[in-house]
């Protein structure tokens, strides 16, 4: 038995902590641990510029996204975070405060700020801890206590740090900096690291900031998508409430792989506790005749998946078998004692996987068994779970004990 099987068979809920029954001690992860700023107690959920729209992001965009996040329902359905990412600034004044860009921004950032929280929104930015962005806009280096007051001033929520420029300078001691900075800023701040794992933050980042890339950049297709999920798995470990692996944010509804593989991506993402940060134009999800808006919505708006990476326990799932490495079972152990579990076939055809209670961790013969994606009871089963998954695809479900 992995330790990780061995650990979701273990885990009982002693009030809200997690305890242990019968394993050894250097097998038990710290799920919770102090949290500075308090935040990220769950995954960050939000929508980002940058996969879509890359360094096109202007005053009208982010207010039309503000809207259609409000009319899709992704609002309701708990993505809160609206972030500009690179691109949004142009230089420094003579007091070295930083400027946006007035053309793109005729109205200045607090005044996007102001119009997202308006629409029951919380409003992040982006920087980078080193000289410059990596499309060359100023960075925060050697401006990190002026850059947060600037940022709370306008009344920033969340903020995105990069990892460009930066030759020399020592990771866990800038972005530490720069913790301090958002801590006295004035307004309760997300503080997003994006060195993309290239100092392990995993082993560090947890008392530093409330998530952390652990991978280079996501593009919209199925082996970026999975390279991401093989990468950021490994650290599951480390991630809890308040302090998160990320694998980079979503590419759902942007077009490049099939709704078998968006599917995968969702419950990939939602079984490792991963951030839910949308990447698409989700003012085309407002669109109900369109087919793909119709999908799109149907993946990011669900909500028995969104419930499963948002549940309050914080365990990241991992894989509890892959034999044939192709046809993956990921399990996440969830509050209430069940445990979510992700069939993955990684295979070109269609597949059948099965899997164990015993491999699960539920440790009755019968339980129940919920289809998330299908929002549909399947009965009691018992011992196992068997499903055919589509190439590409997963089948998702929810698996309540039930005592014998
Ligand atoms: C890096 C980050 C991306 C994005 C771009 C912007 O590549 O990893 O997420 O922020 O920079 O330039």
């Amino acid at each position: 038995m992995n330790s990780f099987v061995a650990l979701i068979s273990g885990l009982a809920l002693a009030g809200s902590a997690v305890a242990w029954n019968g394993a050894t001690a250097a097998s038990i992860p710290t799920p919770v641990r102090p949290v500075s700023n308090g935040l990220a107690l769950t995954p960050p959920m939000g929508w980002n510029s940058w996969n879509r729209f890359g360094c096109n992001v202007s005053d009208s965009l982010i207010r039309g996204m503000a809207d259609a996040i409000a009319a899709s329902g992704m609002r309701d359905a708990g993505y809160q975070y609206v972030t500009i990412d690179d691109c949004w600034q142009v230089a420094r004044d003579a007091n070295g405060t930083i400027v946006a860009d007035s053309a793109r921004f005729p109205h200045g950032i607090k005044a996007v700020a102001d119009y997202v929280h308006s629409k029951g929104l919380k409003f992040g930015i982006y920087t980078d801890a080193g000289h410059f962005t990596c499309q060359h806009r100023p960075g925060s280096y050697g401006h990190e206590a002026q850059d947060a007051k600037t940022y709370a001033g306008w009344g920033v929520d969340y903020v995105k740090v990069d990892w460009c420029n930066a030759d020399g300078i020592d990771a866990p001691a800038q972005y530490a900096k720069i913790k301090e900075a958002l801590l006295h800023a004035g307004r309760p701040i997300v503080f997003s690291i994006c060195e993309w794992g290239s100092n392990r933050p995993w082993e560090w980042a947890d008392t530093t900031g409330n998530l952390w890339r652990t991978t280079g950049d996501i593009w919209d297709n199925y082996q970026s998508m999975v390279a991401n999920a093989d990468l950021n798995m490994q650290y599951w470990r480390s991630a809890g409430p308040g302090h998160w692996n990320d694998p980079d944010m979503l590419e759902v509804g942007n077009g490049g792989m099939t709704p078998d593989e968006y599917r995968a991506h969702f419950s990939l993402w939602a079984v490792m506790a991963a951030p839910l940060i949308a990447g698409n134009d989700v003012r085309a999800m407002v669109d109900t005749t369109s087919r793909e808006a119709r999908i799109t919505r149907s993946i990011l708006l669900n909500k028995e998946v969104i419930a499963v990476d948002q549940d309050s326990l914080g365990v990241q799932g991992m894989i509890v078998q892959d034999y044939p490495p192709e046809l993956q079972v990921w399990v996440k152990p969830l509050k209430d004692g069940s445990k979510a579990v992700v069939l993955f076939n990684r295979a070109s055809v269609p597949s059948e996987i099965t899997a164990s209670w015993w491999r699960v961790g539920i440790r009755t013969r019968k339980a129940e068994v919920r289809d998330l994606w299908a929002h549909k009871d399947l009965g009691v089963m018992q011992d196992r779970y068997r499903a055919t998954v589509p190439s590409h695809g997963v089948v998702m479900v929810r698996v309540t004990p039930i005592a014998d």
